[in-house]
């Protein structure tokens, strides 16, 4: 019997450092967790700060030119356009429309003249309707409802040597500065 118990007490004392490891494991876990996972994000943030600044310095070696749009472009012969249609194909990317309007043919930019919004195209109403506060132009451009102070602006275009019609953006003409003549580019005739 004695033999027995001096057994138990054996195994009872070998059990004891294994169940206070197991204890401070309890206990230490949470903290290893949270510490562990700060770390964990601290690294995280700091490689994801890195690659962002290594990217902008990058980016920088680039100029903008190359991302943005040309400031001429090409839109097809002039035969492309039929009367009174207003062509939204270059909106997006050159902020312009392309009309055919009267057998003449003008590109107009898409700035409203009041607060510089995007207005759109309604074909069923035959205008141009600014969204923000509701400013109104006719197809040619020129304003009649709403706060805008003056026509939509166009940019000059010309007929280059391969037949097609081309849009300069880098000229803009005012028609309440007198600049919508044929002879600055205001529109192409056609017939
Ligand atoms: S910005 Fe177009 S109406 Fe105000």
């Amino acid at each position: 019997m004695a033999t027995a118990n001096a057994g138990k007490q054996d195994a009872g004392a070998a059990d004891r450092p294994s169940r206070r490891r197991a204890l401070a494991e309890l206990l230490t876990a949470p903290f290893k967790a949270i510490f562990g996972s700060w770390f964990a994000a601290g690294w995280i943030s700091f490689t994801v700060g890195t690659v962002s600044a290594v990217l902008s310095c990058v980016r920088f070696l680039y100029p903008n030119a190359l991302r943005e749009p040309p400031m001429t472009f090409k839109v097809g012969p002039p035969e492309a356009f039929e009367e009174g249609v207003v062509r939204t194909d270059w909106k997006v990317k050159f902020g312009v429309w392309i009309v055919r309007y009267r057998n003449r043919i003008y590109a107009l930019r898409s700035v409203c003249t009041h607060l510089g919004c995007t207005p759109n195209w309604l074909p069923s109403e035959l205008k141009f309707k600014c969204p923000c506060h509701g400013s109104g132009f006719r197809i040619t451009g020129i304003n009649f409802e709403g706060p805008a102070p003056r026509p939509l602006e166009r940019y000059a275009v010309r007929l280059a040597e391969d037949g097609q019609i081309e849009v300069d953006r880098s000229r803009i003409l005012r028609e309440d500065l007198g600049q919508w003549t044929e002879e600055n580019g205001a529109w192409i005739s056609v017939v």
